[in-house]
């Protein structure tokens, strides 16, 4: 796919009207269920974090779709992952979100069946097998685990032992932010009635800043031009040197960080360059289901779940080390309430988005050029969904 034709090099923009995904992609069971079987089932989904499960023996469950997984922290210190489900009769292993296990084995609340940290059946509560049984043919269904900096993630389709891969953008972008040593601090979840893929379109294109977010636009000047970026701008050679934030996309002047006043509360990660200080926000994004994004005083990652065609759980998170983390309560929340804003901004106005999808003459949508990124993502899905 040619989305920088040759004739303007640099420019980012779709020079060709494209249509969107069909409506359909957005609303029918059907296309729910192809996307859970092509995408969801098949691609690294961000679990938790990696201190999650920090004590051996410790548990969680994590869902994705209709499918539960349950995460274990091994004796030996590894991550191991398995399908929440018996190999005797499917009952669910553990229904609590967490917790760790009394011992050293995971023991099914039905009849007992009982199965080694490693998943492999230790005993069954009959009196005697039957012939033919093989003990070691009936072990837990295992599940791909790994970790990322930090951030844990399972994959149903991947070989265990398999690395996370599939980054949609370079994940050395967040290279100075010290992710595995990241303590988590406030949580945002909110259900919105919306389509998965409706959350991402909406994240893929700053069109809708100035109208939608005005705290976010008078902080990041280049949002309220509707731009993610210098070379979103047709006319972005006229302005290729000039920092001004309007055209680099720095914050505004005098701003250091996403808070209500642009004022950073803790002290700055120390690793960072001038260019990830100047930066202001630096994503890093790994579809389906998470981004991070590291800001020079503390990290936000939001991760998406599918739970139906129009319903998905999106949980923000907001990071801090020790040495960054603000002092007083006030100074916290003038930097969750500034992200929980814009989060609530872009969750209604998904939520409309997907009301409009429904009509009856609605059957694509178009794409203009400042959505070049909407069309990458619906060229992804569409590698995968057919
Ligand atoms: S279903 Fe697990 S022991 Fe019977
Ligand atoms: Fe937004």
């Amino acid at each position: 796919m040619t989305l920088h034709p040759p004739s303007k090099p640099a420019w980012n923009g779709l020079t060709e009207t494209r249509q969107t995904l069909p409506s359909d992609a957005y609303l029918s069971d059907e296309a729910y269920r192809r996307d859970l079987d092509a995408i969801w089932y098949r691609h690294w989904i961000h679990a938790c974090r990696a201190s999650d499960l920090a004590e051996p023996r410790a548990f969680r469950l994590t869902r994705i779709g209709d499918q539960e997984i349950l995460l274990l922290r091994h004796e030996d210190g590894s991550l191991c992952a398995f399908h929440n489900s018996c190999r005797h009769r499917g009952a669910a292993l553990k229904s609590e979100e967490c917790g760790r296990l009394a011992g050293r084995l995971i023991v099914c609340p039905y009849h007992a069946w009982s199965y080694s940290l490693d998943g492999a059946l230790v005993r069954t509560s009959s009196k005697v097998l039957p012939d033919g049984f093989d003990k070691a043919a009936h072990g837990l269904h295992p599940v791909a685990v790994a970790e990322w900096r930090g951030f844990v993630f399972v994959n149903l389709s991947a070989a265990p032992g398999a690395a996370v891969d599939g980054f949609d953008s370079d994940p050395a972008m967040l290279a100075n932010w010290p992710l595995e040593r990241l303590e988590r601090g406030p949580v945002y979840r909110k259900e919105i009635a919306c389509n998965w893929k409706v959350f991402w379109d909406n994240y893929n294109e700053c069109l809708h800043c100035p109208g939608v977010h005005p705290e976010l636009s008078a902080l990041v000047p280049i949002y309220g031009r509707g731009l993610m970026e210098r070379r979103d701008d047709p006319a972005w050679q006229a302005h290729a040197d000039d920092e001004a934030p309007q055209f680099s996309g720095r914050l505004r002047s005098g701003a250091e960080t996403w808070s209500g006043d642009g004022s950073a509360k803790g002290r700055a990660f120390a690793g960072l360059t001038d260019e990830n200080r100047q930066a202001g926000q630096s994503y890093v994004t790994h579809l389906p289901s998470f981004f991070v994004v590291g800001h020079v005083d503390y990290v936000r990652s939001v991760s998406l779940r599918p739970l139906g065609p129009a319903r998905t759980e999106l949980t923000a998170e907001w990071y801090f080390t020790q040495e960054t983390r603000p002092e007083t309560a006030e100074a916290l929340d003038n930097v969750v309430a500034f992200g929980s804003l814009v989060l609530d901004q872009d969750a209604a106005i998904c939520e409309i988005n997907q009301r409009g999808l429904s009509a009856l003459p609605h059957r694509h949508g178009t794409l203009m050029p400042e959505e070049y990124e909407i069309a990458r993502f619906h060229a992804w899905v569409l590698s995968r969904t057919g």
